[in-house]
């Protein structure tokens, strides 16, 4: 009997490949780039499986070309916003992602955002490298401390949480949080964090970390009323999806110096990414890495391996959307 076909619309680390490999026949993108819509439908027919990107758009047409054998898309990203989920439970498709495996990874890169604008670490090197440094002085390139600070977390998650706990134990910071209302009382008993208003993580942080999903509710989440709403000193960080953010606003914000800075992983039009954002001092911008290490993205792809093989083999999947 045939082998399943198992799609990977682009290549990921050897690791996940390989327990693949091992079962099914598998078809990897080759090209080293993401496919265009064209492309996908043409690589996913006749597909049993699918690992996909959060660059791909998996929606009614895309599952209409792949066929009816098609069983699961494995989402290589906790984010699942490409996915479109009532045209996958129409074709009864199974959707996973990888939940876990890239909170260490995205929490991580978050403090590192956060330290690189609030101690002006980019800024500072453009400066060293350019040979503007003659000495040392009082007020050269001053910068934000942390401790006794408060970091106000929208979205509450595992990867919120993990924010909370680091600017917590690490730097002393208080924290404080909005999650649709949700309590996390463990946390708070442990931390001293506190469940508030999302007005109030506006208006009373230091420090915002954004930590929600893509969905209508989210879009936007931050825009001109709300950066308007923040303090002065505020920075602002977001690694989890860039329509959260009005990046015209953000701008404007941070061109004006209504707020203090940003560390900005996402980009509203990604790869796109807003011009004026590109002149300013007070931001640091990654490309969409926070998950970016050599350990999360091999467990990742295991993960999403894991879960098309569970599936294909008659099991619940690992970590089903
Ligand atoms: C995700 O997993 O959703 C990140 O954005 C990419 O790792």
């Amino acid at each position: 009997m045939d082998k399943p076909l198992v799609v990977v619309t682009r290549k990921i680390p050897e690791a996940g490949l390989v327990l693949l490999r091992e079962k099914y026949e598998l078809k990897v993108n080759t090209k080293d780039r993401a496919l265009s819509a064209d492309e996908l439908k043409k690589i996913a027919s006749g597909a049993h499986a699918i690992l996909a990107l959060l660059t791909d758009k998996i929606n009614e047409e895309l599952l209409a070309a792949a066929g009816h054998q098609l069983k699961v898309v494995a989402n290589y990203a906790v984010g699942f916003d490409n996915i479109d989920l009532a045209a996958a439970k129409k074709h009864k498709v199974a959707i996973t992602n990888t939940p876990g495996v890239l909170t260490e990874a995205v929490a991580e890169h978050t403090i590192a955002l956060l330290m690189a604008v609030a101690r002006r670490v980019v800024e500072s090197d453009k400066f060293t490298r350019s040979g503007k440094y003659e000495g040392w002085e009082p007020e050269l390139l001053l910068g934000h401390e942390l401790k006794d600070k408060t970091i106000g977390i929208l979205g509450l998650g595992r990867i919120g949480g993990r924010v909370a706990e680091i600017a917590a134990r690490g730097f002393g910071m208080k924290i404080i949080y909005y999650d649709n209302g949700n309590r996390n009382k463990e946390m708070d008993a442990s931390i001293g964090s506190e469940s508030v208003s999302m007005r109030k993580v506006l208006t009373g942080a230091d420090v915002i970390s954004i930590h929600v999903p893509l969905l209508p509710s989210t879009k936007h989440l931050i825009g001109k009323q709300e950066l308007e709403s923040m303090k002065k000193n505020t920075i602002l960080i977001n690694t989890s999806r860039g329509p959260v953010i009005d990046e015209k606003a953000l701008a404007s914000a941070l061109g004006k110096k209504t707020i203090a800075g940003a560390g900005i992983d996402v980009f509203e039009f990604e790869p796109q990414i807003t011009k004026e954002l590109l002149k300013l001092d007070n931001i640091v911008m990654t490309p969409h890495t926070a998950s970016a290490t050599i350990e999360t993205r091999d467990a990742m792809a295991v993960l999403a391996a894991k879960n098309i093989i569970a599936v294909l083999e008659g099991r619940a999947p690992v970590t089903p959307v």
